[in-house]
């Protein structure tokens, strides 16, 4: 019978006998699917594990607050916090190719993933246990997506499944490969993990770094981080949050177009609004937001964010579109 009671005992069952006394890694981003698998693990084999926060730069505003103040704060989990800025734009700097962009993002993960394991170990000082395992929070559309189940294509390299290095230093603890969003919420619930993770909406692991459309540079990630806190702000307080899976918010950084704001031309960038309805992200149809709340969210990027003039949405289901641009 699938419950997520049962779902929890059979995995923290595996995940014991898998990790036996070795210390394990896991890397939080913020979202649902890797603080419930960190909450999983965590019950398995309690202080053994050491949670890690990338902070890559491609983050949304105020993300590593909210996984201080909602996650760390109910979980007592030990948390690494990793400032990675450097070291992610420049492993992009000049790409703007979508797979290429999404490899050398999950391999810069790896990286960071083996200095930080380095670090947990010199922290537990002369009797740290090698760490050799890593969590993801991988989920089955994950796994199908990245080419990983039956026959299926490899439409995009998901950065927890594509893209890890033949010589990966770490066994893989996946407690969610099974299972699809809805179910990762459910044991989330059963674990205690607070509603503001738990009812979160997506966030892919390339966060901005795929929302940009073109090379992503700081100074990108800045204008999109305004336009999307502008956007998520605004859904909240038109109470839509519920009705949509999630809304990428994306900038065509390489596109711009002319305008005219008070009596002077613009040539700005356009950002996309990409609002979708969806069950389980294979497929998605395009939300039929209230003309007025685009009105307003249009209004207040194109006010508030000099370099934006334009905002379009995107009115593609999935397929032919994906969620994400890239
Ligand atoms: P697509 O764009 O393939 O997205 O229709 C399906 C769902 O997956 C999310 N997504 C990712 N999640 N790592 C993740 O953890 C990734 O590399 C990744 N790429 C896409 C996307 O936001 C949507 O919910």
């Amino acid at each position: 019978d699938w419950t997520s009671s049962n779902v929890i005992d059979e995995q923290v069952e595996r995940i014991r006998a898998q990790v036996g006394d070795k210390r394990v890694i896991c890397a939080l981003s913020g979202g649902v699917d890797s603080a419930v698998a960190a909450a999983i693990v965590q019950k398995a084999v309690g202080d053994q594990l050491t949670c890690i926060h990338v902070d890559h730069g491609l983050m949304r505003a105020g993300e590593v607050e909210q996984i201080e103040k909602d996650f760390v704060a109910s979980t007592g989990v030990r948390l690494i916090i990793r400032d990675e800025k450097e070291r992610f734009l420049s492993a992009l700097a000049g790409v703007s190719d979508p797979e290429t962009k999404r490899k050398i993002i999950g391999r810069e993960f790896i990286r960071v993933f083996e200095d930080s394991a380095r670090q947990v170990v010199e922290e537990a000082g002369a009797h740290g246990e090698d760490v050799e395992f890593l969590v993801q929070g991988t989920l089955y559309p994950d796994v199908v997506e990245s080419g990983g189940g039956e026959g299926a294509a490899n439409i995009k390299s998901h950065h927890n499944v594509g893209g890890l290095p033949d010589d990966l230093q770490f066994s893989l603890v996946e407690p969610l490969r099974a299972l699809f969003k809805d179910e990762v919420r459910a044991v989330g619930r059963e674990l205690g993990i607070p509603e503001e993770i738990v009812g979160r909406q997506p966030f892919p692991g390339p966060g901005l770094g795929i929302r940009i459309i073109g090379e992503v540079t700081w100074e990108r990630l800045e204008i999109l981080r305004r336009a999307d806190a502008i956007a998520r702000e605004e859904l909240t307080k038109a109470g839509l949050d519920d009705q949509i899976w999630q809304c990428p918010v994306v900038l065509l950084a390489d596109v711009r177009s002319v305008g005219v704001q008070g009596d002077g031309r613009t040539y700005g960038h356009p950002i996309v609004l990409r609002p979708v309805s969806s069950e389980d992200a294979m497929t998605a149809d395009w939300s039929r937001l209230p003309y007025d709340v685009l009105a307003h969210i249009s209004n207040r990027i194109t006010n508030e964010v000099a370099e934006v003039n334009r905002v379009v949405v995107d009115v593609t289901s999935k397929p032919p579109g994906t969620i994400e641009w890239e």
